[in-house]
């Protein structure tokens, strides 16, 4: 049915098509998603951080920003949801329009900039929900903060108790002066105060694809000496590669989508050379297939997420990925997921 309704949501502007999804994904949820996604095969289910997974193919942060669909996103077939970035603070986010498709290059590019509800008002959606599968939180700081960290800290100590993982978002570039939390002693102080406000739920960190491998050391040693559980890797690139077409190339923001992949790829790799394969890695950007989602596990990853696929793909991604990923580990002769991370 999306090829049908696709040209009708790209007709309207971009944050209106992405509102009308969120209500109808809700109202399917208040229904109990009939005719949802089937299980996954038993072949995909894995373990990571403690939790099972029962496909490792994940919603990214951005989409579900105040978890207004939880229920509806677990009923298409993921296996994991990411709500959030929620900070401690309602916030508008930056002036309209913020979200622009660069339809030839199946990207998207964004200025968001944390526009959210504030995480009080998205918490009692999260403990209602049924959660059918892994749900994580994700958060961040307000843009006027005064104390980043205890921004950070607050949106973890308030989490943790609900979510299955929590996510540190250091890595968005619509809040000015925010990716400078992925380097040197700011990183460390961040990741040991959210450390100490986590009890024993389950932390990771998000990363930006615009790094160099210096940088990626230094991230992975902190991450390990915070006892950091996962790697997101990654968010939206400043990069424009040259190769873009669209006319709204040009627009100020971070880009995702196709364009993307390479750089998820190359990052994936010196993630998983800085960290010896020490810490999960989960593998976001870019993809839009099972067989994109299999190469990332073949090079490292344990879990996928993404977002911006579900725009040029429609919400029947999702079980598609399930089901060629499981195709492709079997004719591989893989019995299990985990037997396949790491393997190309
Ligand atoms: C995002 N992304 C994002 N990430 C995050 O950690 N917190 C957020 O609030 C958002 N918001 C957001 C809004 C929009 C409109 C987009 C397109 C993306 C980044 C997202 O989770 C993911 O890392 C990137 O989009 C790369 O994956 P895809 O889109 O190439 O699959």
């Amino acid at each position: 049915m999306f090829p049908l309704l696709r040209p009708a949501l790209f007709s309207l502007d971009a944050e209106q098509a992405h509102g009308l999804t969120i209500d109808g994904l809700a109202s399917w949820a208040r229904l109990g998603t009939p005719f949802a996604a089937p299980p996954p095969d038993p072949i995909l289910h894995s373990k990571v951080a403690g939790l099972h997974f029962a496909s490792p193919l994940g919603l990214a942060a951005g989409v579900d920003k105040n978890g207004d669909a939880i229920d509806g996103w677990f009923g298409l077939g993921f296996g994991s949801v990411e709500i959030g970035t929620l900070t401690p603070l309602p916030q508008p986010g930056n002036p309209k329009p913020r979200i622009f498709r660069l339809v030839e290059d199946r990207a998207i590019i964004n200025r968001l900039g944390f526009n959210n509800g504030g995480i009080d008002a998205a918490l009692p959606r999260a403990k209602a929900a049924r959660r059918k599968g892994v749900l994580g939180i994700n958060v961040g700081a307000n843009k006027d903060a005064v104390d980043r960290v205890a921004d950070y800290t607050h949106g973890v100590s308030r989490a943790a108790p609900i979510a299955d993982y929590v996510t540190i978002n250091i890595s968005s570039p619509n809040t000015p002066g925010l990716r400078d939390l992925q380097h040197g002693t700011a990183l460390a102080e961040l990741l040991a105060a959210c450390d100490a406000a986590r009890g024993t739920t389950p932390l990771f960190l998000k990363i930006a694809p615009d790094l160099e491998p210096a940088a990626t050391d230094d991230i992975a040693r902190a991450a390990t000496a915070n006892h950091i559980d996962a790697l997101i890797v990654s968010n939206t690139t400043i990069s424009r590669p040259e190769t873009l077409t669209s006319r709204h190339a040009t627009e100020t923001g971070g880009l995702s989508g196709a364009p993307l992949a390479s750089l998820a790829r190359a990052r994936l790799a010196d993630v998983r050379q800085a960290t010896g394969g020490a810490i999960p890695i989960i593998s976001v950007g870019g993809i839009d297939s099972a067989a994109e989602a299999y190469a990332r596990i073949r090079a490292g990853a344990s879990l996928v997420q993404l977002y911006s696929g579900l725009v040029y793909e429609g919400p029947g991604l999702a079980r598609r990925i399930n089901t060629g990923l499981a195709t492709l580990l079997k004719c591989d002769g893989f019995t299990t997921l985990a037997d396949a991370i790491g393997t190309a």
